[in-house]
């Protein structure tokens, strides 16, 4: 008989026959606050690593977040080919900014800047760096027209609505600009010309609107705004410039309804921001932002930087990043081209609106706004008294109850002043089919049959065995 212990001990110690799982590093704790003094295999450190990542959501089923989960093999080859290059090192890889710029090009005709303008952008991490850059060329820009005139520059303001995301107010505190934020009502999501006219003076450096919110998916006003803006100027002389919030709505829009004004196209909007990774199509890790005209973005704040045998001029907040997102955002405007994008988007549509009207059907359900201009849906509870014992039953409970089966839908509340209203919000993406919708509706309805007095076994779902 094989001395079983002598054996094994040694085995474990030199992992020679076995797979890792029997070796010494799956029965000793990980090392997790100290870094170890010594390492251990690649094998080992991946699948405990990837083992541990189990845990986290899976992406596939995360209806919660905006950015993309799913690229072509060729892009994820590409990506995976270029992840050693830091953006940053243009002397070393020209290329890779020969690149970045093509897609800037691409990206300020799609957001039809004028042929007499001098149209300029950047690459950013996302768009929150990108609207951080943004809106500071236009505090930059307002100092300079104040100082110029002799007036006097310490107080600037902003003026946003309330469905603005979280970097708007970053930005005010960051860069100490008075935060002049509109709140919500019952009804009325999204920012008005009215409401703007209520809060700008001479000292407003910008006014930011959203084209796509993070809560309901609406747009503000965009073009009665520009108007209002328009007119300002002409009585008070107060150029107000527009910084449009595009992350998500400004890589839709275009494709699915290139008639709807509210680019480059509105005099006031001189500046754009839009994430690359989330209707770009791309991982986490690329945004744009693009300058209507370069007159508005001051050279105070474009640092020339002599690197690595060039000189650089950079406008980010950071230095190093990775080329990799840049490379793939280039991949997919190669790839999709025009007609791409706009089948992706209108098969994203009406998966939405196929989602949205099987929700209203199930009673339970009813839409924030029955108005879908992108596909993302904000859905509130509807009549639920035909359930039994479900009359404190909230979005936040079905949010906990989809996440049993793997499936990630927030549920919040709305910003001021319509904060007793709370929604569940999914985020239609490209991966997620019609039939993924079935499934997730599927999940619901087992959700309320559970509330169900005479909860009846008739379902269409399917069998959990098949017995044929
Ligand atoms: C409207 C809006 N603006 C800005 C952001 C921030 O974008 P990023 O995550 O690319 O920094 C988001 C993110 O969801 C958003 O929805």
């Amino acid at each position: 008989m094989l001395s079983n212990k002598v054996n094994l001990k040694d085995m474990k110690k030199t992992g020679k026959n076995t797979s890792i799982y029997g070796t010494r590093y799956v029965s000793e704790p990980i090392p997790k606050f100290e870094i170890p003094d010594e390492g251990m295999p690649s094998k080992a450190a991946y699948q405990l690593i990837n083992d541990e990542l189990n845990l986290d959501g899976n992406p596939n089923l995360n209806l919660a977040s905006f950015v993309t989960t799913w690229m072509e093999p060729e892009a994820d080859i590409l990506i995976n080919q270029t992840n050693g290059k830091n953006f940053v090192d243009n002397d070393e890889y020209p290329q890779t900014e020969i690149i970045q710029n093509r897609v800037i090009n691409m990206l300020a005709r799609l957001f039809n800047a004028p042929k007499d303008c001098d149209f300029l952008g950047t690459s950013t991490i996302g768009s929150s760096e990108a609207i951080m850059l943004g809106v500071l060329a236009h505090k930059w820009a307002w100092r300079e027209n104040r100082k110029a005139e002799g007036k006097d520059c310490s107080n600037p303001n902003i003026v946003m609505g309330a469905d603005v995301h979280v970097v708007w107010e970053k930005f005010a505190k960051y860069f100490d600009v008075e935060l002049r934020m509109v709140p919500m009502e019952k009804g009325e999501y999204t920012l008005t010309a009215d409401k703007v006219k209520e809060n700008i003076d001479e000292n407003t450096i910008a006014v930011g609107v959203v084209l796509g919110t993070t809560f309901t998916g609406q747009i503000d006003q965009i073009q009665e705004i520009n108007e209002l803006l328009v007119n300002v100027k002409e009585e008070k002389g107060w150029d107000i410039p527009i910084h449009v919030d595009g992350a998500s709505g400004a890589f839709i829009i275009p494709f699915l309804d290139p008639d709807f004004k509210w680019d480059f196209r509105l005099s006031h909007v001189r500046s754009i921001n839009v994430s690359g990774h989330k209707y770009g199509l791309v991982y986490p890790g690329v945004g744009w932002l693009i300058f209507k005209d370069k007159k508005y973005l001051s050279d105070d704040l474009i640092f020339e930087v002599n690197y690595l045998g060039g000189i650089i001029p950079t406008f980010n907040l950071n230095f190093s990043k990775g080329s990799s997102m840049i490379i793939a955002q280039y991949y997919n405007l190669l790839r999709l081209g025009k007609q791409g994008y706009s089948s992706i988007m209108n098969n994203l549509m009406e998966t939405a609106t196929y989602l949205a009207n099987t929700l209203k059907n199930t009673g339970y359900f009813k839409l924030l706004d029955e108005e879908l201009v992108l596909p993302i849906l904000a859905i509130k509870l509807d009549n639920l008294d035909d359930l039994d014992g479900a009359d404190d039953l909230t979005v936040f409970d079905i949010s906990r109850k989809l996440r049993e089966r793997g499936w990630l839908v927030p549920a919040y509340t709305l910003p001021a002043n319509a904060e007793d209203i709370a929604v569940l919000r999914i985020v239609i993406k490209e991966n997620f089919t019609r039939d993924m919708a079935d499934l997730l509706v599927q999940d619901l309805n087992n959700i309320f049959d559970g509330y169900k007095k005479d909860s009846k076994d008739d379902s269409e779902n399917e069998p959990l065995i098949n017995i044929f």
